[in-house]
């Protein structure tokens, strides 16, 4: 139990932050949310990786699974977590009036759980989704202590406010490739000496920390991650808050609700604690 290192106040960021958060494209907040909450949202992932449904997609060994999408519609405690202020209100300090978008729960399995290739999640948000402008926060919840040998996330700071459009080539259209939602190798994929470039001018980081701790990231901020080779889970959410102002424009084939949200529901915070129903 670190106890000691727990605040369960509403985080609001100093302006020191949000400058950092728009000079970096990322801010790295340890110890957010408690051992007990950690369990109980360890718990219904568990719940939810047992249970087979579209929204649960496997890895190419079909086996183990990669991703859970919309868990914050599928179960009452991800419904909780989305509206909690520590989750919510940095993304509202940020953006203004925010609906999710979607959620992305990655329990990345010991030893064998796959690689994320480096992209930036708006490109696939406008390319597949008809999403306009990159008004998005990402918030990612760390549910399992992240080093830097079960797959953490890389970054390269500051890249969000690189325009990677015109290097990055759309492998296959449609959000559906066999068995697969999203597969390890990215339909949108980032040509290797764009890469290259961004790193020479930023560098590397990697997103390491214990478990309860929270990185906010911008959409356009590059990034991708190793397979997990350590012998226990890496397991994140991210939840992608949007402004409600920024609507997706129509496309020819929308993909599903729990992958791309077109209600831009404003999310009110949650009234009470995350673990009392
Ligand atoms: C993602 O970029 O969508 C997932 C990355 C990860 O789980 O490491
Ligand atoms: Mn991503």
């Amino acid at each position: 139990m670190r106890a000691s290192h727990w605040k369960a106040e509403p985080v609001s960021l100093s302006n020191e932050q949000v400058k950092q958060y728009n000079q970096d494209g990322y801010l790295f907040l340890p110890h957010v949310f408690s051992e007990e909450e950690i369990d109980a949202l360890q718990a219904e992932t568990a719940r939810m990786s047992a249970t087979d449904m579209p929204q649960r997609v496997l890895e190419e060994d079909g086996e183990l699974v990669r991703t859970i999408y919309g868990s914050h519609e599928i179960s009452d405690l991800f419904g909780r977590l989305v509206r909690d202020e520590r989750a919510l209100g940095p993304a509202r300090q940020i953006l203004g009036d925010v609906y999710v978008f979607q959620t992305k729960l990655n329990p990345k399995a010991p030893v064998r759980g796959d690689v994320w290739e480096w992209h930036q999640d708006y490109l696939y948000w406008s390319r597949d989704d008809g999403m306009l402008r990159p008004d998005v926060v990402n918030v990612a919840v760390l549910l399992d202590d992240v080093t830097e040998f079960n797959g953490p996330l890389f970054i390269i700071p500051g890249s969000h406010l690189s325009v990677l459009e015109d290097d990055t080539v759309t492998l296959r259209e449609g959000w559906w490739s066999g068995r697969h939602a999203d597969t390890a190798d990215g339909r949108h994929k980032l040509e290797r000496e764009a890469l290259a470039r961004t790193v020479d001018r930023h560098g590397l980081e990697s997103i390491t920390g214990p478990r309860g701790s929270v990185c906010l990231f911008h959409p356009c901020l590059l990034h991708a991650s190793p397979p997990n080779l350590a012998p226990y889970f890496r397991t994140v959410i991210f939840i992608r808050y949007c402004s409600v102002g920024n609507v997706l424009e129509p496309v020819p084939h929308p993909r599903p609700e729990w992958l791309a949200c077109r209600r831009p529901t404003t999310v009110e915070p949650l009234d009470g604690s995350l673990l009392t129903a």
